[in-house]
């Protein structure tokens, strides 16, 4: 089962208990493996939910705008207007959502197969938190969403059954730099490290 499908599933469960706002598609650039049997897979969805409909919620629009087409880049004019007036440059997302996943020598990438980028976890939470907001994140692999919720002046709990990973979360929160004696530092520049040291023989 792709993680799509296994998506789907979700999206029923939680569409049952919970009251599913948007249904969001964060599109990337490449699978990384492509397939030789079917359309490889070039999209993960996300739901935005609240409890219930009546919940109320945060959504800081204004926070998380991009360029319009038509505005910004087209400059066409809307005539149906008295007088006439260039269509908006800014506008809120639409429910597609365009962004690179983490290469290997991207600034922020972290030793994890799924890594989320930063820019996405940001439109989340600058679009659904205030400062000084919890933002919580049970499974947090390499903690992209604890880090850019302190970058946002949020507070973050995030969580990892994978100690290395753990370790990946204080360091990249700045908690600690040194686990049990450990000094922290990223997995590339270790392994670029190693690679220099290859070279060299
Ligand atoms: C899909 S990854 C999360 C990726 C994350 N969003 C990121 O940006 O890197 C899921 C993570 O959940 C962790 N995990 C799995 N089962 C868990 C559990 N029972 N409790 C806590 N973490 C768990 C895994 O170690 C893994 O790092």
């Amino acid at each position: 089962m792709t993680s799509t499908q296994h998506m789907s599933y979700l999206d029923v469960y939680v569409s049952e208990k919970y009251n599913v706002l948007s249904r969001i598609i964060w599109s990337y650039d490449s699978s990384g493996v492509q397939s030789k049997k079917i359309f490889g897979s070039l999209y993960e969805p996300i739901l935005m939910t609240t409890k219930s409909p009546n919940s109320k919620y945060t959504f800081n629009y204004d926070d998380v705008l991009v360029e319009a087409k038509t505005g910004a880049e087209r400059k066409l004019i809307d005539y149906r207007k008295t007088p006439p007036q260039p269509y908006n440059a800014k506008k809120i997302p639409g429910n597609v959502w365009n962004f690179n996943r983490v290469r290997f020598l991207m600034n922020e990438y972290e030793n994890h197969p799924t890594q989320k980028p930063e820019q996405l976890l940001e439109r989340i939470i600058l679009t659904s938190t205030n400062p000084g907001d919890i933002v919580l994140d049970p499974f947090s692999g390499s903690f992209t969403t604890s880090s850019v919720a302190i970058k946002h002046n949020r507070n973050a709990i995030g969580i990892d059954i994978n100690e290395e990973y753990y370790k990946i979360g204080i360091r990249r929160t700045n908690i600690a730099k040194e686990y049990n004696g450990e000094i922290l530092i990223k997995e590339k520049i270790r392994t670029t490290k190693h690679k220099n040291k290859k070279d060299h023989k």
